[in-house]
């Protein structure tokens, strides 16, 4: 009998919706049960869905449920928590969203999960490293978004720049889901081509100069689409479903999501935005890509900072 894959996604807000919506579409998984604490909205949301079973690519059982359905699952995707208020520090949220997490994390163990975790909420670095401590489960089976976004972000701006398709940019964003990260412009390619061969080529068309506002509007995303409609949902609903595939259909898929490093990069103890390697056991591998000078200096720069974020939640 064909193994039936259950999701459960643990806030059916923003984010969670979308990434109902999106897996629905894509067809990946037999079993999506939704938890929130808004039950009426998110039974809402699993009646509307439901409706749409009869244009989706494949069936997939969708009902709005509790804790103990966790129990089965293969996956849990948490999207719930606070949102960053005006007037709030980063460091508010992360206490606040800490607390939140020990509920939701306990509920899920005390279900008898025994599956994957994939955390989406911001600090999204801290909360990963605090839904691994909370869990007791191996760090590969405890994964975040980390900058799987930013990657995409990245891969867009610079297929735009070159006006080729984007699946064709390759290179990555590494570090905190934050204001700490840095693009890996050594490893940067177009179709196996360094982005430096390409732009030394057509002095007329590109500039290296170029390269630094193209991260600094990756970088900024989300500030400048939080500043036009409140939130961002859509692309990393999509980053979210892109994990689960990998992990549902044992891909062994290179993603850059938060894994935790044991002396990976110098570093230890900490979760950061890393290349992976994604298979039907959560994170088989970490890539450990040769970095220049000045991108492991602004890794371990970043590392720093999440260090710092998560001291007072971490003991
Ligand atoms: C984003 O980068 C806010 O983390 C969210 O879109």
């Amino acid at each position: 009998m064909k193994k039936v894959n259950r999701v459960a996604l643990i806030g059916t807000g923003f984010v969670g919706s979308s990434y109902a919506f999106a897996l629905l579409n894509q067809g990946i998984a037999d079993e999506l049960v939704m938890i929130d604490l808004n039950k009426e909205k998110s039974e809402g949301d699993a009646m509307d869905l439901n409706h749409g079973l009869a244009f989706a690519p494949a069936s997939l059982k969708i009902w709005f449920g509790d804790y103990s359905d966790c129990k089965d699952a293969d996956l849990v995707v948490i999207t719930a928590g606070a949102n960053q208020k005006p007037g709030e520090t980063r460091l508010d949220l992360v206490e606040k969203n800490t607390k939140i997490f020990k509920g939701i994390v306990d509920g899920v163990m005390g279900s008898g999960f025994d599956g994957i975790f994939l955390v989406a909420t911001n600090p999204v670095d801290v909360l990963t490293q605090m839904t691994w401590k909370f869990s007791g489960l191996p760090s590969h089976r405890v994964i975040g978004s980390g900058t799987i976004l930013d990657t995409a972000r990245l891969r867009y701006s610079l297929g735009s720049y070159f006006g080729v398709d984007s699946r064709n940019a390759h290179a990555y964003i590494m570090g905190e889901h934050g204001d700490s990260e840095l693009p890996v412009w050594s490893h940067a390619n177009i179709g196996g081509r360094s982005i430096y061969d390409i732009i030394a080529d057509h002095p007329e068309r590109y500039n290296v100069a170029d390269l630094d506002d193209i991260f600094v509007n990756v970088r900024d995303a989300a500030y400048h689409i939080i500043q036009r409609k409140g939130a961002t949902y859509y692309g990393i609903a999509m980053g979210l479903v892109r994990v689960t595939k990998a992990i549902l259909q044992d891909e062994n898929s290179v993603l850059t999501v938060s894994a935790y490093l044991d002396g990976e990069y110098g570093e230890k103890g900490v979760y950061i935005g890393v290349p992976a390697i994604v298979n039907r056991s959560g994170i088989r591998e970490i890539m450990n890509i040769k970095l220049n000078g000045k991108e492991a200096e602004q890794f371990h720069h970043s590392a720093e900072v999440l260090r710092k974020t998560m001291e007072p939640v971490i003991n």
